[in-house]
């Protein structure tokens, strides 16, 4: 039944475009063999990330043999085909495009927010147009406030690049195009969701008619320094570029036309550590806590230059290293690599995208990785992919894309995924000793527990069968589980005997560079040190510790995203202060600047030894990633021994789950001013009478040593009686919550 993503080689074609002999693969359309072959042809509603659109015909080329013009945005190369891309009938055909677009178009390009930077604006005059020849009545359209973003209908074009990343990119699936001739325009089917994912369909407009309302009639574009660096929240790594002017951030833009932001990175980059000076004297009180501490809490904000600083004065001064999601990641994926054979999971979002069967679970994906949940909705769109979703809560953000919603009890994760394996690897070769454990389990007490019944896994079973292209998405539930290693043992089957693509989602941050770059411990040991975390003498980027640091956006140094690419970041923000560099310095290590330890980031774990400025930091003209570079491929021992699944130890009474919101990721956002956002305890009817709670109650309760006291709120997109604990505005605490996501917990009602 089970097979595998296709890898075929593709067919090579050789073709000719103005003369110069091109070569492309069968299936590349006309417009993107050109870009490959550093060919311009002209277009205004191509993005390269979407499907095409094919709504403006400025891409029209002539191809040898053929009636009439092309559109080489969605015609297909063939092998010998002979195409120009240039000619007066085509500038013709192209010059009445842009004066159609003219029309009515108001050109008062000097009070615009996308003067500089505009399409419009670029090919009008690239193509001549000086006038506008011809006008119609133009109907009134005011502009519209659809939150995080304006529409201005009168400035639209009607090029569908909204949609189409609404739809195809980020799923949120809010804006539709209105049909009416010359009235057409775009509107927002879901106003009232203000969704931040909107954030993406301002960036790819390209005219003045999207625009970020926080922007909006701030600056020019032209007045802002754009300074690359990589998204230091979702875990993604994804590009970024900070515009800055005089010292502050004004917006944050990428590479759009082939990357997507997280709504986090575009709204959340006010989290600098401001007006930071060095302080002497509690500088060298750190020094001193230095020398007396046994131990090291850091949170997953703590970039792999600075890990490897961790890593060295743990191996100079003996400190234990207390990381605790990062440590989780680390012992699930030693486990999963036992049984691979490899350091890191195969698993990567291009196959993802596809996939056309994707299974996830153990993870509240669209607000754990949005950039993850991106690409599943981009195979949900472009490979109708089966989205098979099992979780103990449903999620309504996802039931567009979700054809099989499968409940599962918190706590019976191991049982789930023995059942899946059982369910999916019947028909697999397996080595006898993993043969035997799954022969051996117990599928209807397993089923009992988690509440998964055999009629759902048959379901799932016959809904894959012939599907080619396989991926399991699995997250954060599973990495704090008591049974994370086994359930790790487990999944890794899928990757190694049965071709999944299997993604483990990070912790978000930079969980996944920690992981590998540090030997962490699990216990505290003597007095502590806290690096973005409340320890007893406390480092802290938030501002509120006992010596200040800067925080991620005003240093240099790496990441290493999930997509196991090790991406630069660079200073975007002053900073006036301390650095961990000069504290590890007075401590015995010598660096002049934390890069220094970029090249010296462990080779046996896939690191390259590179200079920081050697780095390389763009996308070429055709959309591939030059970023760092890819972590390499790392060997490690076998050992495939499993263990049958233990008792379900199920979570009764009283059950939080501790889930940040979508644009939420830590502490650090908590303290941007652009995503403030009120954290409450949200649970649905059902939850709130079996806790005997009322909608705006003032409640606590504890999680890990750390106390919430929150307000209550009934949600109503939610079901059943577990509700969702945020923990990002925790401050030093947020880093502190890191067990198994399924908490029951003791709420104490203490007003109302
Ligand atoms: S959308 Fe472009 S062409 Fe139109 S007014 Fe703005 S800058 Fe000028
Ligand atoms: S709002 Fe912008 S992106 Fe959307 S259709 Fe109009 S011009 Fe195109
Ligand atoms: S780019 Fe081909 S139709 Fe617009």
């Amino acid at each position: 039944m089970m097979s595998n993503i296709r890898n075929v080689e593709p067919k090579a074609i050789n073709l000719t475009i103005d003369g110069k002999a091109c070569s492309g693969v069968f299936g590349q359309t006309i417009l993107e063999i050109a870009r490959e072959n550093n060919i311009y042809i002209p277009t205004m509603c191509y993005l390269t990330k979407t499907l095409p659109i094919a709504s403006c015909r400025m891409c029209v080329v002539d191809v040898e043999g053929v009636d009439g013009m092309i559109l080489s945005c969605q015609e297909k190369a063939t092998d010998g085909a002979v195409i120009k891309t240039n000619s007066d009938e085509l500038y013709k055909e192209r010059q009445n495009i842009m004066k159609l677009y003219n029309v009515n178009h108001p050109l008062e390009c000097g009070v615009c927010d996308k003067s500089g930077e505009c399409d419009l604006q670029n090919k009008t005059m690239e193509f001549g147009v000086s006038g506008q020849n011809f006008t119609t009545k133009e109907p009134y359209r005011p502009v519209q406030n659809w939150g995080v973003i304006s529409y201005d209908p009168a400035l639209c074009i009607m090029c569908e690049k909204c949609v189409r990343v609404s739809t195809e990119i980020t799923g949120d699936e809010a804006l539709k195009v209105k049909f009416g001739g010359y009235s057409s325009t775009i509107i927002n089917v879901k106003e009232d969701a203000n969704y931040k994912t909107l954030g993406e369909a301002a960036a790819v407009c390209p005219v003045g008619a999207l625009v970020d309302t926080s922007f909006k009639y701030t600056a020019n574009a032209w007045e802002l320094n754009k300074i690359p660096s990589a998204c230091p929240h979702c875990g993604a790594g994804h590009d970024v570029n900070y515009e800055v002017r005089h010292g502050k951030v004004y917006r944050v833009t990428n590479q759009a036309e082939f990357s997507t932001m997280c709504s986090a990175s575009r709204y959340g980059f006010d989290f600098d550590n401001k007006n930071v000076k060095k302080d002497v004297s509690s500088f060298n009180s750190a020094i001193e806590a230095f020398k007396n501490a046994g131990t090291i809490l850091f949170s997953n904000e703590t970039s792999n230059e600075e890990a490897l600083i961790f890593q060295k004065l743990k191996v100079e001064k003996g400190y234990k290293l207390i990381s605790s999601e990062a440590r989780a990641y680390q012992k699930f994926m030693n486990a999963y690599g036992s049984v691979t054979g490899k350091l890191l999971a195969d698993g990567t979002l291009d196959k993802l995208t596809k996939s056309r069967a994707v299974i996830v679970m153990g993870t509240r994906i669209n607000d754990d990785a949005p950039i993850v949940k991106y690409h599943l909705n981009m195979a949900s769109k472009w490979q109708r992919a089966r989205v098979v979703y099992m979780h103990p809560i449903v999620d309504d953000e996802i039931s567009n894309i979700v054809t099989q919603f499968i409940k599962y009890e918190a706590g019976s994760e191991e049982g789930v995924v023995a059942l899946l394996a059982d369910t999916l690897l019947k028909d697999v070769e397996l080595p006898d000793s993993v043969r035997a454990v799954l022969n051996d389990l117990d599928i209807g007490n397993l089923s009992a527990e988690s509440n998964v019944g055999e009629e759902e896994l048959e379901a799932l079973r016959k809904s894959l069968i012939k599907k080619v292209g396989y991926s399991l998405v699995v997250g954060s539930d599973l990495y704090a589980h008591p049974r994370a290693e086994n359930i790790a043992k487990l999944l890794a089957l899928f990757e190694k005997y049965a071709g999944f693509n299997v993604i483990c989602v990070p912790p978000a941050g930079n969980a996944m560079g920690i992981s590998l770059i540090c030997e962490l411990d699990d216990e505290v040991e003597g007095s502590t040190i806290g690096y973005n975390v409340k320890g007893d003498f406390t480092l802290s980027a938030l501002g509120d510790g006992d010596l200040d640091m800067p925080a991620l956006n005003q240093q240099e140094g790496t990441l290493t995203a999930l997509t196991k690419r090790v991406v630069p970041m660079n200073v975007v923000l002053e900073y006036g202060g301390y650095v961990l560099n000069d504290i590890a310095n007075a401590l015995g290590l010598s660096a002049e600047y934390t890069i220094e330890y970029t090249k010296e980031l462990p080779s046996e774990k896939g690191f390259e030894a590179v200079e920081f400025d050697a780095l390389p930091d763009h996308f070429d003209a055709v959309g591939t990633e030059h970023r760092g570079y890819l972590l390499n491929e790392v060997e490690v021992a076998v050992d495939e021994t499993l263990e049958e699944p233990a008792e379900i130890d199920g979570c009764d009474g009283t059950v939080v789950y501790n889930c940040n919101p979508q644009e939420h990721f830590s502490a650090f956002t908590a303290k941007s001013k652009n995503l403030e956002q009120n954290a409450y305890l949200r649970g649905s009817q059902q939850f709130a009478t079996a806790a005997k709670l009322a909608d705006g109650d003032k409640i606590s309760y504890t999680i890990d040593g750390v106390k919430f006291e929150r307000v209550f709120k009934i949600d109503t997109s939610l079901k059943g009686t577990i509700a969702l604990n945020p923990t990002f505005d925790m401050g030093l605490s947020s880093a502190l919550i890191s067990s198994y996501r399924f908490n029951q917990v003791e709420i104490e009602k203490v007003g109302s």
